[in-house]
This record gives C-alpha cells, structure tokens and sequence, in this order.
C-alpha cells in the first residue's frame, strides 16, 4: 500500500512560524516521524509540501492508480479552495483531513474547510501527534 501526505502553504516554516499555535516541531521532523511509522506498518509513503494551489490540485489529480489513500494539510486552502475541493470530489480517492491547531477555537474564517465533509476523517488540535494518528487511522481502514 502506498499513501500520501500533503502539506500545503506556509508548512514549511513549521518550527519557526506561530510556535504557540504551531508547535515547535518542524516539518521535516513529522516527516521523518511518519516514515518511521510507514516503515513499521509497512506501507510506502510519498510526501509533498507546496506553497502553490496547482500544485497541490495537480497532486491530488494524480492519486489514482498511484496511492490508494492520502493524509492532507491544505493549510489556509483548507478555507480557500473550491479547485482542491473539486480535485478531490473527482478522484475519489480515500483520505483524512488534519490540520495542527483546533480550527474550531479560532477564527471564524477558520471553522469551514471545503473538504472536510469528502474525509474519511477529520483530525485536529493535537499538532504533530495528529499527522500520526491520522496516517495510522487511515492505514488501519485501508489494510
Ligand atoms: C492549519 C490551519 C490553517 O487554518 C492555517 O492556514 C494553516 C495551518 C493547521 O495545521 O492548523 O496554515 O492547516
């Protein structure tokens, strides 16, 4: 089995941007975490980060027949992104929303993501812990 995990904008600067809302933990560090927990469940892992909407549109446009489920931090396109929304709605492909911070006990622009009601699943408030919980949770369903 093979899963993505997408980051999109601003989650490169993990570690340095907002630590009291982000952490402290960088993104190379969830990265390196998640392949030690890929490893165990024996499952491949591929890993993006982009800043750019395309990007992440055209990622998600190549899902089918690549990996059979995903883990995605949309980042502020979470609340943005009718493109992403609609990339996901046509590949079908199984995946668990996580974002770091409780969306719920922030902003209001914060609390609606367009994609959340396509998840599998939905993690959030448990920083980088929740990027485990959702890659095993979604590993668990698909196995
Ligand atoms: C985030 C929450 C988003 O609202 C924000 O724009 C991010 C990070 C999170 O992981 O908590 O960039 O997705």
């Amino acid at each position: 089995m093979r899963l993505a995990v997408l980051n999109g904008p601003n989650l490169n600067l993990l570690g340095q941007r907002e630590p009291e809302i982000y952490g402290r933990t960088t993104l190379p560090e969830i990265e390196a975490m998640l392949r030690i927990d890929a490893q165990a469940l024996g499952v491949e892992l591929e890993w993006l980060q982009t800043n750019h909407e395309g990007e992440l549109i055209d990622a998600v446009q190549g899902f089918p027949g690549r990996v059979q489920g995903a883990v995605i931090n949309a980042g502020a396109l979470t609340h943005t992104s009718l493109g992403l929304r609609d990339a996901l709605l046509a590949v079908k492909v199984p995946f668990v929303e996580v974002h770091l911070s409780n969306l719920f006990a922030r902003e209001e622009a914060r609390r609606h993501s367009h994609i959340a009601d396509l998840a599998a699943g939905f993690i959030c408030g448990f920083g980088a812990e929740g990027y485990r919980m959702a890659f095993r949770a979604l590993a668990g369903r698909l196995q």
